[in-house]
């Protein structure tokens, strides 16, 4: 597959296009930023990491039937994945209060929720990625009755998958947000990236942190805390 011009650059990822439309690459990224972009840095290795670890569970959880982007692993860094045009909407669950949950709502991290929460927010860097409900997203057209429906239904159905299969491998799913994408056929299918960027990760017995909330927080051992989770993989 020719890798052709880049159509896009994120902060972790860039895209390219191939020969055929219907199909990109992603190329990912040391670059980490948080809090929309304010605080700057690298985590070294973390493209091939976050690359690695994304596919190993795009097709896991496509083995369980909820569609995903993956194609085929080109590179160490480097994904050949389905073309999309990104639903601008994070789509968050959260097993354990933590981060901003807990920043809202007054609550301290760790507290274990009965039931898995489902959020959303507006994509829109220029607002500061807003929390917004169903409605609000149908209002801004951002997706349909339908597809808010499917994507809620995909992302606990993930969020299952993932608790266990962390679990198994002595780590806690905290939360993690995921994002869909929209095919030109119309087809709603998992995109982006799983990884520790995009979930919190805690060991199961220390409770020690092994995502990016080292980095968020100057917390050290960021690159540490990323290959042990590559470990854990079986990787
Ligand atoms: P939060 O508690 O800061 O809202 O984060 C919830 C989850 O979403 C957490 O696993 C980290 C992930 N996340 C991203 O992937 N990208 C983001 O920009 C933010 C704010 C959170």
């Amino acid at each position: 597959m020719e890798k052709r011009e880049q159509i896009y650059e994120g902060k972790a990822k860039k895209v390219f296009k191939t020969d055929d439309p219907s199909l990109v690459i992603v190329d990912y990224k040391d670059d980490a930023t948080a809090f929309n972009g304010l605080k700057k840095g690298t985590i070294s290795g973390k493209g091939v990491i976050n690359n690695q670890m994304s596919n190993f569970i795009m097709q896991i959880i496509e083995k369980e039937g909820i569609p995903t982007h993956f194609v085929k692993e080109l590179s160490e860094r480097e994904t050949l994945v389905k073309s999309v045009s990104i639903v601008p909407l994070e789509v968050i669950v959260r097993n354990i209060a933590a981060g901003s949950f807990s920043k809202h709502y007054g609550v301290e991290e760790g507290v274990v929720f009965d039931e898995p929460t489902l959020e959303f927010s507006y994509k829109n860097d220029d607002l500061g990625d807003p929390l917004l409900n169903s409605y609000h997203a149908i209002a801004l057209k951002l997706a349909t009755k339908e597809e808010i429906a499917l994507i809620s239904d995909y992302a606990l159905r993930i969020n299952e998958i993932m608790k266990k299969f962390w679990d198994e491998r002595g780590v806690t799913l905290v939360d993690f947000k995921i994002e869909f994408g929209k095919t030109a056929d119309g087809e709603i299918i998992l995109a982006d990236e799983i990884s520790p960027d995009t979930c919190r990760f805690w060991d199961k017995k220390t409770g020690e942190k092994l995502d990016k909330d080292r980095f968020r927080r100057d917390l050290g051992g960021v690159e540490d805390a990323y290959s042990e989770m590559m470990t854990r993989l079986g990787k």
